[in-house]
């Protein structure tokens, strides 16, 4: 391992008007995506899915990287492009989701484990022979009544800091994701306080686990009131509750935080990080990697039809154009008028 190169990656994936697309939906969830526009969830559907999201043209501007599954980095374009070389071939870095989905945790009911450490070491290995330059995995987080207990946080970190480590160890740059659910009630208060506990404990185990920070991207949600809660924070209480948030917990070598979108909007997502980044001077570079809030409106306008491809991916050019314009801070309104 070469913590220069890993530094090097990092960097470059959170370089400046730049974010990640997150298109590493398992089969379970992908289906789940496909169902709501009426598709079929076979392996061909989601490769012709998956070539309109890599082929859009004009994207390389806006996405450095773009997360696959291992069904989707062995996939190929119709011309016979393996997926990781087509995106290479533009400049965006193929990176690849390892965690294997979270299961209930034995013992906590309502909390959650990820799994996929055993055997990580080789997979790793084989997806950087492949072309993968980065990797995910991500812990859940659910906040509920008595959730989460310091032993679940204490165990999904574990688990973020040993994938980390091996990670690095096999050459890939590991994006760390806590994410902390938006399902509930609670108010942006709590989400503060539990996310808050998440990072601390994340951080004390990366350390103890010899991670270079300079050589990792977080992935983190961001600090908002639950989706069913009655007050719904606006966008400068956001903005402020997750800056103060991770000015308690994340590390200036870290060299980037790219947000997951979680579930809020296409929209919404966008305004929340170009609030953050119009308030500028940070220590890390905060970006995207959505997955949701990038591709919503193109699976809509998509309907599993050759004929929309077009217009679908105007409407992924359109979500990539106003997040890069986010990483400025220049992000306006009039802009989605656009497409
Ligand atoms: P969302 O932006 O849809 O939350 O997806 C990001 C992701 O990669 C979740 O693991």
């Amino acid at each position: 391992m070469n913590t220069h190169e890993l530094a090097a990656v990092a960097r470059a994936l959170v370089a400046k008007g730049k974010g990640i697309l997150a298109a590493d939906e398992s089969t379970g969830t992908i289906t789940r995506r496909l169902d709501t526009i009426n598709v079929a969830s076979t392996a061909d559907n989601r490769r012709a899915y998956r070539e309109l999201l890599f082929t859009t043209p004009e994207v390389e501007a806006y996405i450095s990287g773009v997360i696959l599954y291992d069904e989707t980095i062995r996939q190929e374009s119709s011309d016979g492009t393996l997926f990781p070389a087509l995106l290479a071939g533009r400049g965006i870095m193929p990176g690849i989701k390892v965690d294997t989905g979270a299961s209930d945790l034995a013992g906590f009911p309502g909390e959650k484990i990820t799994e996929g450490l055993d055997g990580l070491a080789k997979r790793l290995d084989e997806y950087r022979a492949i072309g993968a330059r980065f990797a995910k995995w991500r812990a859940v987080i659910t906040i509920g009544p008595g959730c989460p207990t310091p032993y679940g946080i204490a165990a999904n970190a574990h688990a973020l800091a040993r994938y980390a480590a091996l990670s690095q160890q096999a050459g890939l740059v590991p994006i760390v994701e806590p994410e902390v659910l938006m399902d509930g009630d609670h108010t942006i208060e709590r989400c503060a306080a539990v996310t808050l506990a998440v990072l601390r404990r994340v951080f004390n185990e990366l350390h103890e686990h010899r991670v270079r920070l300079e050589g990792i991207l977080l992935k983190p949600s961001m600090v908002l009131s639950g989706k069913d809660c009655p007050q719904q924070a606006g966008v400068d209480e956001v903005a402020t509750a997750t800056l103060a948030c991770f000015r308690q917990t994340i590390p200036a070598a870290v060299p980037g935080i790219v947000f997951l979108s979680g579930g809020q909007s296409a929209v919404r997502a966008t305004e929340h990080l170009n609030a953050m980044n119009a308030r500028g001077g940070h220590p890390w570079e905060l970006s995207f990697s959505y997955g949701r809030a990038l591709q919503g409106p193109v699976l809509e306008a998509w309907q599993g039809q050759a004929a929309n491809v077009p217009a679908a991916q105007k409407f992924f050019q359109q979500r990539a154009r106003c997040n890069g314009a986010a990483r400025y801070g220049k992000y306006a309104e009039h802009m989605e008028q656009a497409a």
